[in-house]
């Protein structure tokens, strides 16, 4: 399939899938292969072809939608955000949590992949915040529409190029050594619960405290999609829960109840305190 065919396909189909054609410009040699080959499985000659078949059988659609996920991750993605996160972040946020008495941190990991995002957010709470994690528990929820990708990340075992980014020592104490694989201990995979659910259909209801909605959301959907879910995130957070983005993300202006952070790495919002004054 040539890339100019392919293109064209993509520009008229994704926006009737609910994503956007910019966000996919850099990424689309994998989507376009994995369409070639669906064009080979299916016996078609190219993407007008491909068109005519989605035109005619609504049930292809959802093939497409699985052949468009962008499914790259790794352990300490955004290592600036990482470093924030465990210098002053989340210790402060644990410390407001425990002034308001209560028990748990809970995070939601929104387009999780295999694991590697959520994972490493039990890795920094195991490793990184002593005192400030002290009489709290973290609770993580990780969702994604792949049904696949979620049973690598309840396996948990990953390639030396997954967790190359992760601080020695945090590799060294969160995984085990089987054979060329790391395999994540226990006690780091325990933090952390997947489900597989379309952000486009549904989102866990919270209040959370730190949402992750990272490489997904704000960067493949429409803009109109974009303003309807970081609504609903909005309404997710907890009074002072911490909403992050990808590194080249950003929010549509103009949402109610959060406020950027100022600091290096990724876009980071606090969700404002009027729920709590209600
Ligand atoms: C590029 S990865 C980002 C992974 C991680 N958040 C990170 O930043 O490293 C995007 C993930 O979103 C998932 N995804 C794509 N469409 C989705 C949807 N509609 N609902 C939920 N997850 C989706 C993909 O399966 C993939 O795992």
């Amino acid at each position: 399939m040539r890339d100019t065919d392919c293109v064209a396909l993509l520009e008229w189909a994704l926006p009737r899938l609910g994503m956007r054609w910019a966000g996919f410009r850099r990424v689309r040699r994998q989507v376009c292969k994995r369409i070639a080959r669906r064009l080979r499985a299916l016996g078609l000659p190219d993407g007008s072809a491909y068109r005519a078949r989605l035109e005619g059988d609504p049930g292809e659609w959802q093939v497409l939608d699985a052949l468009c996920r962008v499914t790259i991750s790794r352990f300490y993605r955004d290592r600036a955000l990482w470093e924030r996160l465990a210098g002053d972040l989340v210790p402060a946020l644990g410390d407001a949590l425990r002034s308001r008495g209560e028990i748990e941190l809970r995070a939601w990991s929104a387009g999780c992949a295999s694991g590697e995002e959520p994972y490493t957010l039990a890795a920094l709470w195991e490793r990184a915040l002593g005192p400030s994690a002290a009489g709290l528990a973290l609770r993580v929820l990780a969702t994604d529409a792949d049904a696949r990708l979620l049973e690598r990340a309840r396996r948990a075992r990953y390639g030396a190029g997954s967790v190359r980014e992760l601080p020695p020592a945090w590799r060294a104490a969160a995984f085990r050594r089987e054979d060329s694989r790391y395999r994540l201990r226990e006690a780091y995979a325990r933090h952390v619960t997947f489900l597989r659910q379309d952000i486009r259909e549904a989102m866990p209801e919270g209040p959370w405290h730190l949402i992750f909605c990272r490489n997904l959301v704000f960067t493949y959907f429409s803009d109109p999609l974009q303003r309807t879910l970081a609504e609903r995130l909005a309404a997710r957070l907890a009074p002072a829960g911490l909403l992050v983005l990808g590194g080249h993300e950003r929010l549509p202006p103009g949402i109610a109840g959060l406020a950027p952070l100022a600091g290096r790495g990724p876009p980071v919002f606090r969700r404002d305190m009027e729920m709590e004054m209600e």
